[in-house]
């Protein structure tokens, strides 16, 4: 199997070692976003799945909210086959708050206002976007056993939940087969319990693999964003005080390899989360076929040993 394409367990389908992260498609609070690009992108994608293997796309029903669900639904009506589609539950909203909730009864209403916004008969894998504090994992995981064998889904996976917590479960649930967490250049938490996951045999989805888009390297200290841009706000911390500090240090080493591999910052920040793991497939928010090409290209990078101890050394602390 070329580096990259991945065999994804349970589905026992071949996708390409890049998902298309449709979150930006949702449209909310992602600064500027021209849906019509991204759907464009979205298409792109699709068509490049008669070359290559089927992309996976990752949405969720709380992003937009809907929208990105909707947007996706439609453009993958007459060509399910060439996407392999992702969704999450569990993260609610009322009166613009979210809240948690994984439990069965409302997995189960989830699951099919998910599927009929897709339209969609079948997801091929639902993730629990984040745990709520009441429901036990393996109750929620029970739920989605049931889904897999009632032909409504794939298979499931889990987003958030701490490795160490994974572990004793994996075993008991044939139908888990990924697990996703915040994972970068710039935010390398758990390696150790993360490998031990994949060596499990669950495939990692990490997300924020560009650090919501500071690793493409195109800003700096001296970046603005709008209201209506996330990155604004201090919970994304990788862009404010002395966490941006630190992490424009490494976006400058990170320029320095990808001007010595002539290749793009944001692929190069990709192909380390690609060398760090075997069975991983990391997510990129898309915005534009452009960007699309451009995170792809990481497929294509092998990271030379010396430009991979270089990343590791300078982002360790
Ligand atoms: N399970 C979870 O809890 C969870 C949480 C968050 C995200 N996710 C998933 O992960 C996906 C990734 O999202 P993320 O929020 O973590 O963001 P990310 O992938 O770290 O960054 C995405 C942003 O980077 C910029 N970008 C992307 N490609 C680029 C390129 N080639 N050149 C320059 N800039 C580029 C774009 O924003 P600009 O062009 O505006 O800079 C884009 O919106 C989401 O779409 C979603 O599917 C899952």
């Amino acid at each position: 199997m070329g580096q990259g394409l991945l065999r994804f367990p349970v589905l026992k389908r071949d996708v390409r070692r890049l998902a298309f992260g449709c979150e930006p498609l949702g449209g909310f609070n992602w600064g500027d976003v021209d849906i019509p690009a991204i759907e464009a992108a979205v298409q792109d994608a699709l068509d490049a799945a008669d070359t290559h293997a089927p992309m996976l796309f990752d949405t969720a029903d709380t992003y937009g909210p809907h929208l990105s669900e909707e947007r996706l639904g439609r453009c993958l009506a007459g060509q399910r086959d060439r996407a392999v589609v992702a969704s999450k539950f569990g993260v609610r909203l009322t009166d613009g708050r979210a809240w948690y909730d994984t439990s069965p009864a409302y997995a189960d209403r989830a699951l099919d206002a998910s599927l009929e916004r897709l339209k969609m008969e079948r997801l091929d894998l639902y993730q629990l976007h984040w745990p709520d504090t009441v429901t036990p994992l393996a109750t929620s995981f029970a739920a989605l056993e049931r889904f897999r064998e009632e032909g409504r889904i794939g298979a499931y996976g889990v987003s958030n939940v701490a490795p160490a917590d994974l572990a004793s479960l994996a075993a008991d649930f044939p139908g888990l087969s990924s697990f996703s967490l915040s994972y970068s250049l710039l935010d390398r938490d758990d390696e150790v319990e993360i490998a031990a996951l994949c060596d499990a045999g669950l495939v990692f989805l990490p997300y924020g693999c560009l650090a919501q888009g500071l690793l493409s390297g195109k800003y700096g200290a001296g970046s603005v964003f709008g209201a209506g841009d996330r990155r604004a706000s201090p919970k994304y911390r990788n862009f404010h005080g002395d966490r941006l500090q630190r992490n424009l240090r490494i976006v400058e080493a990170l320029k320095s390899e990808a001007t010595a591999l002539a290749a793009p910052a944001p692929a190069v920040a990709l192909a380390f989360v690609l060398a760090g793991f075997d069975r991983c497939i990391p997510l990129a928010g898309i915005k534009s076929g452009d960007q699309l090409n451009q995170c792809l290209g990481a497929l294509d990078i092998a990271l030379p040993d010396e430009s991979l101890a270089r990343l590791q050394k300078v982002s360790e602390t």
